[in-house]
């Protein structure tokens, strides 16, 4: 059955209602109580931090937005900024005190747009490349906003284990609940232009490339220390156990978007092989820290 078409209509209603539904979180309606900040620490710290970095990256990737889409239309522009930044800043500034809350140090979040970025960006002013660049940009978002949802729900199983209540019900379960939200928007997005036909063969296949060479997991961005970063918080969450379920969980859209299943792909390869290499970074480090 072929799937009800996504019109632009469609798109700025979803926004219109995040809007509506989820105000940014407010500093003030978190319930600061931790009962035991060392085993919370012990536990999750790493994964909080690394969660709190990447929240508060939220404005270089509005950047890199202006960066790439030169010629942001309204509902982009809309979803960006008056839902989508004004939320996860919330999300980074909640993270970064309730790290602080638990003896850690401050998060330092990477705001420089890479080079990569700026050359794609000038290449973006072509319109044939805008759209590629454009096609990317909605991926991107997909899977790094399906990495957050599926962070978010085993942080707050493993602090619900922990009886961390104030932590599950006024942090976790409200962030939580506003990032399928995002996930949903870069998905209906990205689906739009491919059911439109949006792109050339051409222009796939250049997507397609560019997506393989430069395939990044969510707040890694390219550089090793934050891919052996992330490689802990995956250990740390216990998804190490089922990578190719967790990269089947993330890659899903872009399996079907971008390759159309291709000889029954459930996700690319590019997506296990860069869990694969954060995990060997991270437990790289472990044994460099343990020599
Ligand atoms: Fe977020
Ligand atoms: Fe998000």
């Amino acid at each position: 059955m072929p799937r009800q078409p996504i019109t632009q209509q469609k798109i700025a209603e979803h926004v219109q209602r995040l809007g509506d539904l989820y105000p940014p979180i407010p500093l003030g309606s978190v319930d600061r109580t931790i009962k035991d900040p060392r085993a919370v620490a012990a536990k999750f710290g790493h994964v909080i931090d690394y969660l709190a970095r990447v929240e508060l990256e939220v404005d270089r990737n509005v950047l890199e937005l202006l960066c790439l889409l030169p010629d942001v239309d309204d509902t982009n522009k809309t979803f960006y900024a008056d839902v989508w930044q004004p939320q996860e800043i919330q999300h980074g500034l909640i993270l970064d005190r309730l790290q602080q809350d638990l003896g850690r140090t401050a998060a330092e979040p990477h705001l420089e747009v890479s080079f990569k970025i700026k050359i794609l960006g000038a290449l973006a002013n072509l319109p044939a490349i805008q759209d590629v660049a454009k096609l990317l940009y909605f991926l991107t978002g997909a899977s790094t906003e399906r990495q957050a949802v599926l962070a978010y729900n085993q942080i707050n199983t493993g602090l619900q284990e922990l009886g961390e209540t104030a932590i599950t019900e006024t942090i976790i379960t409200p962030i939580k609940q506003q990032e399928p939200g995002h996930f949903a928007f870069y998905q209906m997005s990205a689906t739009a232009m491919i059911q439109d036909n949006v792109l050339q063969p051409w222009q796939l296949y250049v997507a397609r490339l560019m997506r393989e060479k430069s395939y990044n997991l969510v707040g890694t961005i390219a550089m090793d220390r934050y891919k052996a970063d992330m490689g802990g918080v995956i250990v740390d969450l216990g998804l190490n156990a089922d990578l190719e379920g967790y990269a089947r969980e993330v890659g899903r859209l872009e399996a079907r978007l971008l390759w159309a299943n291709r000889n029954g792909m459930e996700f690319p390869p590019y997506i296990l092989k860069a869990l694969r290499e954060s995990v060997d970074l991270y437990e790289e480090r472990l044994k460099r820290e343990g020599a």
